[in-house]
């Protein structure tokens, strides 16, 4: 039994980090580099803003991995979730439903123009990716072409970490330990546009990309299920975003040599990039998308892969071994889908996309300042997200770089998580103009303390 003394008011208690080090195995890390410094712990929210036991505010630079959409203890979601806990907490959705869950999917069929029009349930991201790898081959096999198992990712690509989801992760930190447990997938060129070439244009790397693409298909569609995509910007990938014309030719492609598209929108889906689905911008619907993180305004675990009537249909059988037999027990929970309705909601009520086109320029205001440093490069945006590099002899310089720029940032009151050399913001909706001025400040000073001259 625990000799620690029961806690009433979390925010007295200001050894949480020491105690979790004792406990908590902390995800994507390694624990040993916490032996001089415990994580930090957070102990409330309040829209933007992190606050820790001392009450030091943090500004949630990046949406708590890329989750929050409408600030933390939002009150229209955070009411939303209490009347439906005063209804029903959770109930399973195999032989049952109920009010929340069939909402949901009406409402996300009606925003994919019934393009997309069956939704189906787990409760994290790389299980929404699983869902729809399975569904692909399976859809291949119910319709007399069982050889089509083999899957296309993009290089540096990123759809979670689960085993088949790790299999199209193509960031060799994450692959290599499990290389062994993993099938091998095909990996193609990503459109990032920070390859053009001096006078080169995003869409001719968008081409490049989609020829390279097309060489593989030519040669290997027979046995090839599906191709996954991160529609914009490939996040987890160091913020590679490309043009929507590669989009559109990878549909044009797919549609070609009889290969599924699935557009994994975990991150870059409910508006990040600007429309409410990335994939909009290209004006094509994939035979699957995938959503999780904001889709639940970062409240509950929450994921749904969504797919065509046509995938539907072929699963309709007499036999139950041709159904899609895959569950997760809080699949559909009826919490994670009041709180994604009560998002659904905001979006629709604060007409949210037309404010964040305007918060975007705002955004892209306020880190004009990076064009100007000589040590950086490769100043990026799409919608709500924004991205710089330092220059390959800076971060050659500073191997260290994104754990300090982590910790220098907190001491300025801003929770960042740099990948590598690459700094990103992809704030919460609610960020306010001051708000963007603070974060842009904090990073300038941040960035000088942590880079050796
Ligand atoms: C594009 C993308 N796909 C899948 C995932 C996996 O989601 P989860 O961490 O909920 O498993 C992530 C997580 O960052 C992601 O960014």
């Amino acid at each position: 039994m625990s000799t620690l003394p029961a806690v009433s008011n979390p925010t007295l208690q200001p050894d949480w980090g020491q105690r979790s080090l004792l406990s908590v195995w902390h995800p994507c890390t390694q624990m040993q580099h916490h032996q001089d410094v415990a994580p930090l712990a957070i102990v409330k929210g309040q829209r933007v803003w992190l606050y820790d036991a001392q009450d030091r505010a943090y500004l949630d630079c990046i949406s708590s991995w890329w989750t929050n959409l409408f600030g933390h203890a939002n009150p229209r979601i955070n009411s939303a979730i209490q009347a439906q806990m005063g209804l029903i907490e959770h109930v399973m959705l195999a032989g049952l439903t109920h009010p929340p869950v069939v909402e949901l999917s009406e409402k996300l069929a009606a925003l994919t123009q019934h393009h997309l029009g069956h939704a189906f349930f787990a409760s994290d991201g790389a299980s929404a990716v699983e869902i729809a790898m399975k569904m692909s081959h399976h859809y291949w096999r119910q319709t007399g072409q069982p050889q089509k198992n083999e899957f296309i990712c993009l290089s540096s690509s990123y759809h979670g970490e689960t085993l088949g989801a790790l299999s199209l992760t193509d960031v060799p930190l994450f692959r290599a330990s499990y290389e062994s447990l993993i099938k091998g997938v095909h990996t193609v060129m990503s459109p990032d546009a920070r390859q053009a070439t001096e006078g080169m244009q995003a869409d001719e790397v968008a081409r490049l990309a989609a020829k390279a693409l097309e060489d593989l298909l030519q040669q290997r569609a027979d046995h090839i299920s599906a191709l996954i995509i991160e529609p914009r910007v490939q996040c987890a990938g160091h913020m590679a975003m490309h043009s929507p014309l590669y989009l559109k030719l990878a549909r044009e492609l797919c549609d070609l040599h009889g290969v599924h598209l699935i557009c994994d929108e975990i991150a870059v889906g409910c508006g990040r990039t600007g429309t409410f689905f990335a994939c909009e911008s290209a004006h094509i619907w994939p035979d699957f998308l995938t959503l999780s993180k904001g889709i639940s305004a970062g409240y509950l675990p929450l994921s749904i892969s969504l797919c065509t009537p046509k995938i539907y249909q072929a699963f309709l059988s007499d036999h139950l071994s041709r159904g899609f037999l895959h569950s997760h027990s809080y699949s559909g929970n009826p919490l994670a889908c009041s709180a994604a309705l009560a998002a659904l909601a905001i979006f629709e009520s604060d007409r949210v996309l037309e404010h964040n086109l305007a918060l975007a320029q705002s955004m892209n205001s306020a880190f004009a300042w990076v064009q100007e440093d000589a040590r950086l490069q490769d100043l990026r945006q799409t919608g709500m997200i924004l991205a710089f590099d330092l220059k390959p002899e800076w971060a050659k310089r500073n191997p260290q770089f994104s754990g300090l720029m982590h910790t220098h940032a907190l001491a300025q009151g801003l929770l960042l998580r740099p990948i590598g050399e690459t700094v990103y913001v992809m704030p919460p909706y609610v960020i306010r103009e001051e708000e963007l001025a603070h974060m842009s400040q904090g990073i300038e000073r941040a960035l000088d303390l942590s880079l050796k001259p």
